[in-house]
């Protein structure tokens, strides 16, 4: 079946629906998420969106903070405009129904503080705001109109000249995008979607790692469509490691414990019960995320032992259970009464700050396609993103890909109205009509989902025992080594079989895998979150 819309919209977190509400007075926007709507990262987020909303802090602080996480190479003209930009895009945010807590119920937000920044500036919603975030703007997509939003449609590939029968190379200086193939999870179809312009905000990849907080829908399929689609990736050996994921091996995605309770004044400790952060950085527990996880690491390996803990018990029984109510409870579950007892953890992949390669306007080097969120690298984050600069970034490009979406789409004749209904556009390229729908014939269903699921695993283990938080020359290569064989095993079964979602998630995670081995090989320095055995600082 084929599709035409204005504005097409891959993913439905923080990054895709603050998009899609910017947009769609403008046009057609039809969004596709491949689970539920409300499944993705962003739901999951604790701490909360990072700005500077008043006085007592400063841009100045922030802009610093940001650089200093970043260890030395991030794009100070994204930071400053990034930063400087938040406390419009949080007003917004509130304006399209997001609660965050405010002082004694007041008027003032009530504000955390996480590692490595200087002030108290996250907004939050208790120990849940990503769920917050998430609900208020899926509300306000469902209201509106020109927003249909399509679930369990999986994005497959982005739509090129490369489908027209012309060859595409990193080289070719004009690739187009028009559109995406995307299989229906439901009936096995794979339609056709064609646009003016596309949006990818898929999400990170924290699934290439054995152990981590992301949910399973983060699998980089945006970064490998790219890839694939010849586009261009930047700083995917920046892959960071949360510190304290909760010890709880049977379960999958690890659950988090917010770095605001490390704000709020809880510590880490050896299995001994003795505090170690002194032997590594004189910020201590609030060390950036890069420093405190190389020494959770370190500390692990010396010991030998799989955990360490986390001793928030300083905080206060009641500040604890009102202030982290979703911690407290997930814990008590599994009988740590956390006023009480010390929290099992140990680090976990969280967040990847390389990807799409995106320009101030989060436009990719492909044409009419443009990312945001964590499937994108803008240049904020360097080499170590600083907490809660995520969802703050998220917000920051979906707003500034919308400007510039909406330029190329209305091309300067658009009459703007609320609905969308005056709206005059260019017609649709007459490309869209040559563009041949998905041809899956010849292909067998693969019956046999032990060849996904096993490869799956052992990709996995790989990445965690060998490009995880410290890396070595040998350890790279071996991974190389074991992943080629799993990628020719993988591409082998690819080219006979009926797609299916665990398939191509499996082709993504193995393009991303190598991605990141090969960004990892190139990088010379040790660096943010990239550190080698074999490089010095
Ligand atoms: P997501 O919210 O992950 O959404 C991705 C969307 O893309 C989903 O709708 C998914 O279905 C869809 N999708 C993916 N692939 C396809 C495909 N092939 N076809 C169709 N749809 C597809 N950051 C902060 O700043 N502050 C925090 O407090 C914070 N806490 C966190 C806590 C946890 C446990 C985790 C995991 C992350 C946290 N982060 C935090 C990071 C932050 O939540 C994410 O980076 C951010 O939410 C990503 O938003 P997104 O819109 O880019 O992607
Ligand atoms: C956390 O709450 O510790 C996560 C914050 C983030 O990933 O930015």
């Amino acid at each position: 079946m084929r599709h035409e819309v204005d504005f097409l919209v891959v993913g439905s977190g923080i990054a895709g629906l603050s998009f899609a509400l910017k947009v769609a007075p403008y046009g057609k926007v039809c969004i596709l998420t491949k689970g539920d709507a409300s499944e993705g990262s962003t739901r999951y987020a604790q701490g909360g969106i990072a700005a500077v909303m008043y006085d007592s802090d400063s841009f100045d602080k922030h802009i610093q903070d940001t650089l200093v996480a970043g260890d030395g190479i991030c794009d100070r003209a994204v930071v400053e405009m990034t930063i400087r930009e938040a406390p419009d895009r949080i007003r917004e945010l509130v304006q399209y129904g997001v609660n965050f807590d405010r002082e004694g119920g007041g008027g003032r937000f009530d504000l955390h503080r996480e590692g490595g920044h200087s002030e108290f500036r996250i907004l939050h919603h208790k120990d849940n705001t990503g769920e917050e975030i998430e609900r208020g703007l899926l509300e306000a997509a469902r209201r509106h109109p020109n927003i249909e939003i399509k679930e369990r449609q999986f994005a497959i590939d982005i739509i090129t000249q490369h489908h027209l029968g012309q060859r595409v190379t990193k080289h070719t200086p004009d690739i187009e995008c028009y559109g995406v193939y995307a299989l229906d999870c439901d009936t096995n179809r794979i339609d056709t979607y064609l646009a003016r312009v596309t949006l990818l905000a898929t999400g990170g990849m924290g699934n290439v790692y054995s152990t981590t907080t992301t949910p399973v829908i983060s699998t980089g399929d945006g970064v490998a469509m790219v890839h694939r689609a010849r586009g261009v990736l930047s700083d995917l050996e920046f892959m960071q490691f949360h510190p304290t994921s909760l010890y709880n091996p049977a379960e999958k995605p690890a659950f988090l414990i917010t770095e605001a309770m490390r704000g709020a004044g809880a510590i880490l400790k050896d299995r001994e019960g003795k505090e170690f952060m002194q032997k590594y950085d004189k910020r201590l527990s609030l060390a950036p995320r890069d420093i405190v996880a190389r020494a959770i690491d370190n500390e692990m390996k010396i010991s030998g032992k799989d955990y360490l803990y986390l001793d928030a018990r300083g905080i206060g029984r009641k500040h604890l259970i009102e202030g982290f109510p979703t911690i407290y409870a997930k814990c008590l579950s599994i009988g740590i009464d956390i006023t009480r007892d010390m929290i099992p953890i140990r680090p976990a992949a969280h967040y990847q700050c390389g990807g799409i390669k995106v320009d101030r306007n989060g436009e990719s080097s492909i044409h009419h396609l443009y990312a945001a969120g964590e499937c994108s690298c803008t240049g904020l984050h360097g080499g170590n993103r600083l907490a809660s600069n995520s969802l703050l970034e998220a917000v920051v490009y979906a707003h500034n890909a919308a400007q510039s979406a909406i330029a190329q789409v209305c091309s300067g004749e658009c009459v703007v109205d609320s609905t969308g209904s005056n709206a005059t556009h260019y017609p649709l390229s007459t490309i869209h009509s040559k563009i041949p729908d998905w041809n899956a014939e010849g292909m067998v269903l693969n019956e046999e989902m032990v060849l996904i699921t096993q490869t799956k695993k052992e990709l996995q283990e790989i990445m965690w025992n060998y490009v995880g938080i410290v890396r070595s020359d040998l350890r790279l290569q071996r991974a190389f080594d074991r992943l080629n064989l799993i990628f020719r095993e993988t591409e082998d079964l690819y080219n006979r079989s009926v797609l299916t979602e665990p398939l191509s998630e499996l082709r993504n995670l193995i393009a991303c895998a190598y991605l990141i081995i090969k960004m990892a090989r190139a990088r010379r320095e040790n660096v943010g979150l990239h550190y080698s055995l074999d490089l010095v600082k």
